[in-house]
């Protein structure tokens, strides 16, 4: 088999909160071309949802790094701007309004977070598991649902609450 890779970002974690996340910087990263802006994990994110579009075929990012190199947090910006672009394309904020249910992945990547992760030297939330995350979007662009698939769980880490007596 045979495949070609799209672009590579390089991304150091800067280790303290940057306002590059934002709503506005996700509509400036929506809908352009690789290198347009600079480099941001968002472009990345917009490249991979427009090839789908455009080619209807299947995409895949590879986040890949040491431990704390930041893996899980690109990961819930990647989700965030996927969830954000498909809503904001698809649902006119007046008929989405506040009660409008916006796909929330990244709240689901914590909730695991929360049982499979631990602190180590390198990271003080260390996922103790890997994640395979498939997004299923319908013909229009929109997130129908998604699936998360986990593994390499540390079974050491695999308990029950203690017997209360
Ligand atoms: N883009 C970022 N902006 C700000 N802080 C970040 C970013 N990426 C990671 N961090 C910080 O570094 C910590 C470790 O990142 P994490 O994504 O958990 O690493 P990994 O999954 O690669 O082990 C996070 O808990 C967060 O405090
Ligand atoms: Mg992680």
């Amino acid at each position: 088999m045979q495949t070609y890779t799209g672009s590579i970002l390089v991304a150091v974690n800067p280790y303290q909160l940057l306002p590059i996340y934002t709503p506005d910087q996700i509509r400036l990263y929506t809908n352009k071309k690789i290198g347009e802006m600079p480099p941001h994990i968002f472009a990345i994110a917009d490249n991979c949802y427009f090839n789908m579009q455009r080619n209807s075929k299947d995409q895949c990012c590879i986040i890949s790094g040491e431990s704390g190199a930041g893996k899980t947090e690109s990961t819930k910006l990647i989700l965030q701007f996927l969830a954000a672009i498909s809503v904001s394309t698809h649902v006119s904020d007046t008929v989405c309004g506040t009660s409008c249910i916006r796909p929330d992945i990244g709240a689901v990547i914590d909730a695991l977070s929360a049982f499979g992760n631990a602190k180590t030297i390198r990271n003080d939330n260390s996922s103790r598991f890997g994640k395979y995350i498939d997004i299923h979007f319908n013909k229009k662009g929109a997130i129908e649902g998604a699936k998360i698939e986990q593994y390499l769980l540390e079974k050491s880490r695999v308990c029950r609450q203690v017997k209360k007596y």
